[in-house]
């Protein structure tokens, strides 16, 4: 996958990728008003000369938080997700983070799974984060270390055993 940084310019196709990968995908403006948020940066992934994902991410201070990422269905199960996902950590370590922080439905094994992989573990747990079909699901609040320790890659080593 060719991966490149987003600017102004890819808004819309932004909105494109992001409409594919989520029920209520975020617009061209969303995404304009998030790129100009001080410390957040943006990436898009190519496969078959076609964009297939997207990642956004903020870093404050030594912090990086991960917004959004996806890969479009047709492309799933290729890795791509992984791909982007180690490559919005690296540009975190680039800008400055130590520690990386995400959000992912309770019920989202897919996401769940991919973040696990790359190392990350569950830090907290806020009840009735997202809102779904009227019902509350529970966000898991995962974290990995930038700095002080070599990247954990857990791909193939099993099943998570927290849950
Ligand atoms: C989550 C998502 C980005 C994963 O992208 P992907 O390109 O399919 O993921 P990869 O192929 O790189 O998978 C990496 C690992 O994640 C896990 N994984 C990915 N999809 C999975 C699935 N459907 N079920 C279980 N594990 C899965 C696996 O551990 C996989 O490693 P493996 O292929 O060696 O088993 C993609 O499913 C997606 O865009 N989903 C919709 C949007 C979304 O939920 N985004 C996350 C919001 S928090």
């Amino acid at each position: 996958m060719r991966i490149v940084t987003a600017g102004p310019a890819h808004v819309a196709v932004l909105e494109g990728l992001h409409g594919q990968c989520f029920d209520e995908g975020w617009t061209a403006e969303d995404f304009g008003r998030l790129l100009a948020t001080p410390g957040s940066f943006a990436l898009i992934g190519a496969a078959g000369g076609e964009p297939a994902g997207l990642a956004l991410c903020r870093v404050a201070a030594d912090e990086c938080e991960l917004l959004t990422i996806g890969i479009i269905p047709f492309y799933r199960r290729r890795r791509l997700g992984g791909q982007l996902l180690a490559a919005t950590l690296a540009e975190a370590r680039t800008r400055g983070a130590a520690r990386y922080f995400l959000d992912v439905a309770e019920d989202n094994t897919a996401a769940f799974h991919l973040y696990y992989s790359a190392g990350f573990t569950q830090v907290g747990r806020r009840p009735n984060y997202y809102r779904r079909g009227g019902a509350g699901i529970a966000a898991l609040v995962m974290a990995v270390d930038l700095v002080g320790a070599e990247q954990s890659d857990r791909s193939g080593r099993g099943e998570p055993q927290s849950r």
